[in-house]
């Protein structure tokens, strides 16, 4: 999960980081009350999970409470790169001197941390990866012994920071590696980092990508999250405990265990180009226990899905064997009612399959239809799609 500026903003500060005062703004008339209440010179800042806000008009420098106000009626509504604002952060301004860059990162390929730093900071990082890769450091960092004050030395000066800068600018890194740890972050990013007039480091822009595997360590990040943007069906699927992604297609699928539902979405797209370019509807992995319940969760929510118009069902029978599956569905069918409205095809393989076929057959529900392989079932699926 993304976090927006004003949330990382919380994060550096609740970890010590050097950072200035914000306040959020819905309205115009909150970003004038955020200005007197900060005085003096603010900087209006667009809320969205997007960089190079300041070129596209979504940092505004101003000077009264009433420039707030106007700055905050441009910015709120503005779209930038497809992102609305629906709020922003009226922050106080620094007097600033010089810009630095500043992230660490989790570097899959390396299986490692990786620490990108440079004294030439404010534009955006491709930009200077591009243009300047020269002035970019990239200083691995082992997560055993992670950043120390030596560490954050280290990497200040490779990338370019003066000797005079180093013992200022080291702890904040320090800090700033702690927010990543502590908070089981995939990305902290500072740009810019920045000195100002009166010879302080602080971090004006911060970006925070946390790792929703660790949310169980964490029961605060839940209410980071942002509702409005989040896609309605898997913050159903959410409250339900499935693992559900929405995609762009029309035949649903279930099926149990990660590998299984992923080859399930290869084959039912090889499926629908015979018919038209029919795609699968979404991932959704019931897991071991394919409880009636659970059935029933699940095709709630993919019949919830206006794109979706077929179902196709897809389990090996394992510890959790097919009857079970197969009184799942028949379960879930009775509990959805007239919630079933469409087509279902059912691929059962493994343990107890002929019990599991048997119990399907004897059910014969109107919108189920059984298939002997997943390829079959797959075309079954993708053929009733396009209709
Ligand atoms: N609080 C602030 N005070 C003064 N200038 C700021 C402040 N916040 C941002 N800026 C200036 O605006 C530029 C862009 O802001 P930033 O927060 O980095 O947004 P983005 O990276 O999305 O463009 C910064 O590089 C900095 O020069
Ligand atoms: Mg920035």
């Amino acid at each position: 999960m993304d976090l927006f500026e004003y949330q990382a903003r919380d994060l550096f500060e609740s970890y010590g980081v050097p950072v200035l005062a914000g306040i959020v703004a819905d309205t115009p008339e909150e970003a004038r009350a955020a200005a007197e209440k900060l005085g003096g010179t603010v900087v209006v800042k667009a809320q969205v999970k997007v960089g190079g806000r300041g070129k596209a008009g979504g940092v505004k420098v101003v000077h009264s409470p009433d420039e707030a106000f106007a700055a905050a009626e441009q910015i709120l509504g503005l779209d930038i790169k497809g992102h609305v604002v629906r709020r922003v952060m009226v922050a106080a301004g620094a007097s600033i001197e010089r810009e630095f860059y500043f992230s660490v990162l989790l570097d899959r390929a390396n299986r490692s941390y990786l620490s990108l730093c440079s004294v030439e900071g404010g534009m955006e990082i491709e930009v200077l990866a591009v243009e300047r890769p020269d002035a970019l450091a990239r200083v691995e960092v082992d997560p055993a012994t992670g950043i120390d004050e030596e560490k954050a030395a280290e990497i200040a000066r490779a990338g370019h920071f003066p000797e005079e800068l180093i013992a200022k600018v080291a702890p904040v890194i320090v800090k700033l590696y702690e927010v990543y740890t502590g908070e089981d972050a995939t990305l902290v990013e500072v740009n810019p980092l920045v000195l100002t007039a009166e010879g302080d480091i602080l971090a004006l822009d911060g970006k925070v990508t946390l790792d929703g595997n660790a949310d169980f360590r964490h029961p605060g990040h839940a209410a980071l999250e942002d509702a409005a943007s989040t896609d309605p069906l898997e913050a159903k699927a959410k409250a339900a405990d499935l693992n559900y992604v929405k995609l762009d297609g029309e035949v649903g699928v279930i099926g149990n265990g990660a590998g299984l539902v992923m080859s399930t979405l290869d084959v039912v797209a090889y499926a629908g180009e015979k018919y038209g370019g029919v795609k699968p509807a979404n991932f959704l992995d019931i897991g071991g226990g394919a409880s009636a319940e659970v059935m029933a969760a699940g095709l709630d929510v993919i019949l919830g899905d206006a794109q979706v118009k077929s179902v196709f069902v897809n389990v090996f029978g394992g510890i959790t064997a097919c009857d079970a599956v197969a009184n799942g569905i028949v379960g879930a069918l009775a509990k959805l009612g007239d919630g079933a409205n469409k087509p279902l095809v059912v691929r059962l393989d493994g343990n107890k399959v002929e019990e599991g076929r048997r119990i399907l057959n004897e059910a014969a529900h109107p919108l189920v239809t059984l298939a002997d392989t997943m390829d079959e079932g797959a075309d079954k699926a993708s053929q009733l799609a396009s209709k």
